[in-house]
């Protein structure tokens, strides 16, 4: 299992509402290591996922967060669990999620 000691934390933002001051969408996108991690606020948490979609490479900072906590990819509309990837619309494809935390020095993304 993984625990918050196995990953290294990388500072993103100063808090949750530089996130959410950026519009209606309430997401922005962060370049760690040369990949694109999409930041969405859902519920008042942040979650953070590949913003490439693993079907044919969208980006889900385009897409938008529906009522059950799916991110929707803007070109397909296949729906992802915003909390762990599963594929919620069925087609098989998995996500990558990032676990994101908000302290009172930031918000972090955890890197393995
Ligand atoms: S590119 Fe995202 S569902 Fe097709």
């Amino acid at each position: 299992m993984e625990t918050d000691k196995n990953y290294r934390w990388y500072k993103v933002a100063e808090s949750m509402a530089e996130i959410t001051q950026r519009g209606q969408r309430q997401s922005m996108v962060v370049n760690l290591f040369g990949t694109e991690i999409c930041l969405s606020v859902y519920n008042q948490q942040i979650f953070g996922c590949n913003n490439k979609c693993p079907h044919a490479g969208a980006k889900f900072s385009d897409g938008w967060i529906d009522a059950t906590g799916n991110i929707v990819c803007p070109l397909h509309r296949y729906k992802f669990n915003v909390k762990n990837g599963y594929n919620s619309s069925g087609e098989g494809y998995h996500l990558k999620t990032y676990p994101v935390k908000e302290t009172d020095d930031g918000v972090f993304v955890g890197i393995i």
